[in-house]
């Protein structure tokens, strides 16, 4: 369905993604294939086709480095079989030749391989790790690169329209506040003018959350401000108001998201913030990672007895089940209720539809309540 982007623009679909690079050439589709490697998506855009670049031709040597780390980062093999590998060069100067020895003289080499080849490693590889390349697109147009919200928008190949949007950053700024609690249970608080989280740590302490930017300085948030958003981020009809007191602590929280997979290697088993991170929103961080160990606890267990080794296996297929769950849940809460910046009045309306669907019916409230809780463990 055609979506109506921040100026008005009609596309025929708006995507968001981290980071969106412009020239599928060798150093863009590198740039992708190492984000990908670090768990960061991706969407390459060239003006080209994959036809007209394979076969534009263009450089041909590869310093030892490069080529290193195209192998190393599993784009290399066919450097290795295919490449020739030039331990030095011939000058010619008046008819006579004389060699450079790269070898002799600095202990390096290089390899001749085409860029052409490179190219085709390295599309070969976005298209097996499933990462997103757009070749043959037109009208190329780079927007608000001067905000926390750049768009890139193009026309693909087959005449669509599409915009490719920064996915928005949010962050949380923490305070720690030496004040009895404002209410029983936790409070989430959606608002038109950002989220916030009233939690506690003792009777005496409230724990809060506010939405923010991830470049927002501590520094410029005194206490008086801190309060002021807060009240008016929970405030609302029925008068609610927190008890104010003195800030402790002022911290700002990035969001993360990322699955380490697989879980294990060889005998390395990854569990909690070495093996996944997820936004805060869901409360699904702390108790991930206690679940992780307790199927851990499980086949070490195992493996330590008389199972062996083989017990090992099962413990990825029994954690990573609820850590996708769990990776869902969390950015399901965050885009429900955080005020995503730069949000179109359309986008806002569809979101207070969502809420709407999750405050107002039984189904709605349950499914929350379900994730929330979290889901049982497979030995209850
Ligand atoms: C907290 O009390 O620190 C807390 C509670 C709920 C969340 C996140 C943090 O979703």
């Amino acid at each position: 369905m055609p979506e109506t982007t921040v100026d008005g623009t009609i596309v025929d679909t708006v995507t968001e993604v981290p980071v969106a690079v412009v020239g599928a050439g060798p150093a863009g589709l590198m740039l992708a294939h190492l984000l990908g490697r670090a768990g960061v998506e991706s969407a390459v855009l060239d003006l080209r086709t994959r036809a007209e670049i394979e076969t534009t031709h263009r450089a041909g040597i590869l310093e030892a480095d490069v080529a290193r780390d195209l192998v190393e980062t599993g784009v290399g093999d066919r450097i290795l079989r295919e490449g020739q590998e030039h331990t030095g060069t011939e000058l010619r100067v008046g008819g006579r030749p004389y060699r450079i020895d790269f070898r002799e003289l600095v202990g390096a080499s290089v390899w001749l391989y085409p860029q052409t080849e490179v190219f085709k490693d390295l599309a070969d590889a976005r298209e097996r790790d499933g990462g997103t390349a757009h070749f043959g697109v037109r009208d190329t147009e780079v927007l608000d690169v001067g905000t926390d919200a750049p768009r890139v928008r193009f026309t693909a190949a087959d005449g669509t329209r599409h915009e490719l949007r920064a996915r928005y950053q949010v962050a949380w700024f923490g305070v720690m506040a030496q004040a009895p609690s404002s209410a029983e249970e936790l409070v989430y608080a959606q608002s038109d003018r950002g989220f916030a989280l009233i939690s506690r740590r003792t009777e005496t302490v409230q724990r809060m959350y506010f939405q923010c930017a991830p470049d927002e300085r501590v520094e410029d948030w005194p206490e008086e401000r801190i309060w002021a958003t807060l009240q008016e981020r929970v405030a609302g009809e029925d008068g609610f108001r927190l008890t104010e007191g003195p800030v402790l602590e002022r911290t700002v929280l990035r969001f993360r998201s990322f699955v380490q997979e697989p879980m294990r290697w060889g005998s390395l088993l990854l569990a909690g913030d070495a093996a996944h991170t997820v936004p805060p929103t869901g409360a699904r961080g702390l108790n991930l990672a206690l679940h992780d160990v307790k199927v851990l606890a499980g086949v070490l267990t195992r493996a330590l007895g008389r199972e062996g080794e083989p017990a090992l296996d099962a413990y990825q297929p029994a954690a990573l089940r609820r850590v996708w769950r769990a990776q869902h849940f969390s950015s399901w809460m965050t885009r429900l209720l955080h005020t995503p910046p730069g949000a179109t009045p359309f986008e806002l309306r569809r979101q207070l539809g969502e809420l709407d669907c999750v405050v107002g019916t039984r189904a709605g409230r349950a499914y929350l309540a379900e994730q929330y809780t979290g889901w049982p463990s497979a030995d209850r």
